[in-house]
Parts: C-alpha cells; structure tokens; sequence
C-alpha cells in the first residue's frame, strides 16, 4: 500500500533542479528516484523539479518525454494515474545551455527557484561543473543552495582537484554533496549496523583474527552505450576510485563517535590515509589489468570491447582490476584487502568476504585447517545476505569435520521494501543530510592512492591480460590470491 507521511522537518520545500534533465543519467536513476520518493509521501507537497536542459522544449513537451523515457525505468507496483499526475505537477523544465552564463536568467526568472531551498542537481559530465557553478554565482542562486555532483568528479588527483577548488570558492563544503551511490545501498548502510551495532565481531575484526578480506564488485553488463566514457575512463577511476575504496574503509574503519556526518567520514579518511601506497615493482606484482574479449554471458554471445562502439581500436583501457592492498595501521597491518571489479564477468555478485583465521592447532584432525572454514561473506547484491561458514561434524562415526552455514537473507527477514539507493540519497540531500556523501579529503585520498597505478599504465606498453567475456577474469586474478594461499570463493570447490 501507498505510505504517506505528513511533511516533517525533514521536508523543507524545495526546488530539485536538475541539470541534464534529458540525460541517461536523469532518465534511469534520477526521475525515477524523486517519483519513488513522490509515490511514498516522503517529499514535501510544495516541492518541485525543475530540469535543465538545451534541448529545445517547453514543460508539456518535456512531460511528454518524462512519460515515454522515465516511465519505463520506474520499478514496483503499477502506477496510479493519480500519483503519476501529482508528480508531473512538480516538474518543470527550463531550456538553457549550461556552458553560457547569459542564459541563467531563464533559471533565475523561474518562480520555483525563487522560494525554498535550491537543490543543484549536476548529473552532466565534469567538464560542466565549474561552468554551472560560476554561471549560478553570477545569476545569484548559490546563497543557502546546495550542490550536488556526479562521479567521475575529474579524471585524476589534479583534475579533481581543480575542480573541487572552483567548485568551493562559490561554495562551502557543507553546501556540497557528492554522490558515490554505493554508500546509498541499503547493504552498505547494513555493513555499518552489522559492525557498530554489534558487540559479536569487534573483537575478532582485527589483525589477530582475521586472515585477508576479498571485496568483490562484479558486472555481466559491458559498457552498453558509454563506449566512449568508459573508454578514457577504465575500471580503476569508475569503479575502484570511488565504489571499491568507500566499501573497503568502512570494512576496515574504527568505531566511529556517532553517525554524525563528519564522525564517519573522519574514520574512513583516516583509513584511505592509512592505504600503502602501490608503487614501482609492487604493481606487476600485486595489480591486474584485464579487458573482455568476445564471449557469452547467459548463453548470449558477446562481442569483445574492442568491437564495442566508441572504443578506440587498439585501446589499452582496462575493463577488470584485481589487486591487493594493505591498511597499514594498528588493527589491519599485513592483513591483505583483495579488490575485485570488472565488466562481462561471469554474474553480477557484490561481495565482502571475511576470511578468519584457521585455528592454531587442529586437534580435531586435517579437515579442521580448511581453507574458507571460519569466514563471514556479506552479499551486497542481489539478493542481499550475510552467511557465517563454519566447520561442524558430520555425523556418524569418527570425526570429519564439515563446512556449513548459517544464513540470513535480508528480504526473508524483512518484508519492507528496499530503498533504492538514488531516493535515499536524494532525501538526504534535500533534508540536508551529509553522512553519505564523500566528503573532499577522502575523493583527494582516494585518488592519491590510485594515481600512480593508474600513471605506470600509462607508460606500459604492455596491454590488459584478456579474458573472455563470462569468466570471473585474467587467470593472473587468481594467480594473485594463488601467491597469498588463498583464491577466491568461486575458485573453491
Ligand atoms: C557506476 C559505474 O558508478 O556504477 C558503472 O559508472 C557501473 O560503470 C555502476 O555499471 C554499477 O552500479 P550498480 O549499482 O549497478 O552495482
């Protein structure tokens, strides 16, 4: 059924405006995000959108592409016509160029930006943001506003960095939000709750106990129509950069004081701070490059990514990372932290696993010393869940010991809906909430860590190791956990 709330504090009018309004971006995630929002009473009735574009348009002819483009992205029950027509109500669409200041006064004349706070929504490329943000300075819409930017945010330390500096002369950290929508997955809120809302695995999540941590991000999607993004971009700054290195440190963060914004993010800076730096013979020896070749996923053949359209021929862009990396801090030192993505993989399987140490001294015979026995897997996604593997006796005679599990899958255990993670984000933005939002220090972090990887490539004339399209990767992915005597859980029979 239909939840509605009243209007909290929470709910601040407001006015959502959102630039590449007629984007991939906008279509998929954004719109539908803000009517999952609308539908649940959860944003406030005098809140509208206003979405930014060049294409030529007027508001009836954008709600006529909102009905035929955003429609069929909007997942759950069928939509009541009458929900539907209240959503529509709160859009209107302003037609200008974002890279020509004089056209702001379009905007700036709009009356919904005019009253409640404003929501500057940038779901365009980088090159974009520092344009928008100086034209929205000189139309004066930036007092009291907040900004929000999309990844890729820049395309290295400095090119971030040059943009995050313009980005802050106009506005204050606290009035910036940038969006990593993995910390908007209700799995990863879950890490948090598991971690610091239980006293169970404190003690055990150390050094001491804890053997190496496998993080694996995994997609049987290619590059679909982002060809050309994807590749000047490659799978260290779309996926590692951000997604993988926000999994890890709240993985490997300390207790944080409270959930206070700054509290978690103070924690998960100290950690990417804390990363040993990759350099030198350490990346042959300890980071993967792969690129998919043709293959099937799902019985489907697929082409290579050279044959995908917007690659450059010869490309040596990297659709797969493996790669281990330390914390070298009290709690995780000499603890290895393997890193796994890629594109046309063999499933689409988000995971951290917790390999716990063998016990010291096996009294109950060789199987006790099994590797993968004592390990805490947390499914990110699908099917969201967190399984406890340990070793119990098979019954009958004698004392051999087998592997079993102790499961929990979340949406047996919780009938509610699960919260897209863009709608989370998108209320937290407009009720002024930063927690989940990667503050400066750590994308600077983050980017500092990846930077001379991502720099030695360059200079390599040697090219990704290929695998074929629906396998789990480079067989160098596993050869690296292989020198670690371990692999990962696929690999284990
Ligand atoms: C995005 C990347 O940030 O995350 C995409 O740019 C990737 O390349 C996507 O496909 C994966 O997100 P999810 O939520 O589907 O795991």
């Amino acid at each position: 059924m239909t939840k509605r709330t009243t209007r909290g504090p929470d709910q601040p009018p407001f006015a959502f405006v959102l630039f590449g309004g007629t984007g991939d971006l906008a279509m998929r995630k954004i719109l539908p995000a803000l009517f999952a929002a609308h539908r649940d009473g959860l944003l406030a009735p005098d809140g509208q959108i206003v979405a930014v574009a060049q294409t030529a348009l007027d508001t009836g002819g954008y709600l006529r592409w909102v009905r035929e483009h955003v429609k069929p992205h909007i997942a759950g029950a069928p939509i009541e016509d009458s929900v539907w027509r209240s959503f529509l109500e709160r859009i209107v669409y302003v037609m200008l160029d974002a890279s020509q200041p004089q056209t702001y006064a379009a905007l700036r004349d709009t009356p919904a930006t005019t009253s409640g706070r404003r929501i500057f929504y940038l779901a365009t490329g980088p090159a974009l943001f520092v344009p928008i943000c100086r034209a929205l300075a000189s139309a004066g819409l930036t007092e009291g506003s907040r900004i929000v930017l999309e990844k890729p945010l820049g395309y290295d330390l400095e090119s971030s960095n040059a943009i995050n500096d313009a980005v802050g002369e106009i506005f204050d950290e606290d009035q910036i939000y940038r969006i990593d929508h993995y910390l908007g997955k209700e799995a990863v809120q879950n890490l948090l709750a598991l971690r610091f809302g239980n006293s169970l695995f404190e003690p055990l999540w150390r050094r001491e106990w804890v053997e190496s941590i496998q993080i694996t991000v995994a997609e049987e999607l290619g590059v679909e129509s982002r060809g050309q993004f994807y590749d000047q971009t490659g799978a260290m700054r779309d996926m590692v950069q951000n997604h993988l290195l926000q999994l890890l440190s709240i993985i490997a963060m300390e207790p944080p004081r409270s959930m206070d914004a700054d509290a978690v993010r103070d924690e998960k800076l100290r950690v990417l701070r804390a990363l040993k730096p990759v350099l030198g013979d350490d990346i042959r020896q300890n980071v993967v490059r792969g690129q998919y070749h043709a293959g099937a996923i799902k019985n489907t053949s697929v082409c290579a990514y050279h044959a995908e359209t917007g690659v450059r021929q010869g490309s040596s862009t990297e659709t797969f990372v493996a790669l281990k990396a330390e914390v070298e801090n009290w709690r995780w030192a000499g603890v290895p932290f393997f890193l796994r993505t890629g594109k046309r993989l063999a499933g689409r399987i988000a995971e951290i696993v917790v390999n716990f140490r063998p016990v010291p001294h096996s009294a109950l015979g060789p199987t006790a010393l099994r590797p993968g026995s004592n390990r805490l897997t947390i499914r990110l996604q699908p099917n969201e869940s967190i399984r406890l593997s340990a070793l119990a006796k098979q019954p009958g005679m004698g004392m051999t010991l087998q592997g079993v599990h102790l499961d929990l899958a979340f949406d047996q255990f919780f009938q509610q809906n699960r919260m897209e993670a863009y709608q989370r984000l998108l209320l937290d933005v407009i009720g002024g909430r930063l927690a989940l939002f990667v503050r400066r220090d750590e994308q600077e972090a983050a980017w500092r860590w990846v930077a001379p990887i991502i720099e030695d490539w360059a200079t390599q004339a040697s090219l990704p190791k290929p695998y074929a399209a629906g396998t789990w990767g480079p067989a160098a992915a596993s050869a690296l956990l292989a020198r670690h005597n371990t692999c990962w859980p696929e690999e284990e029979n």
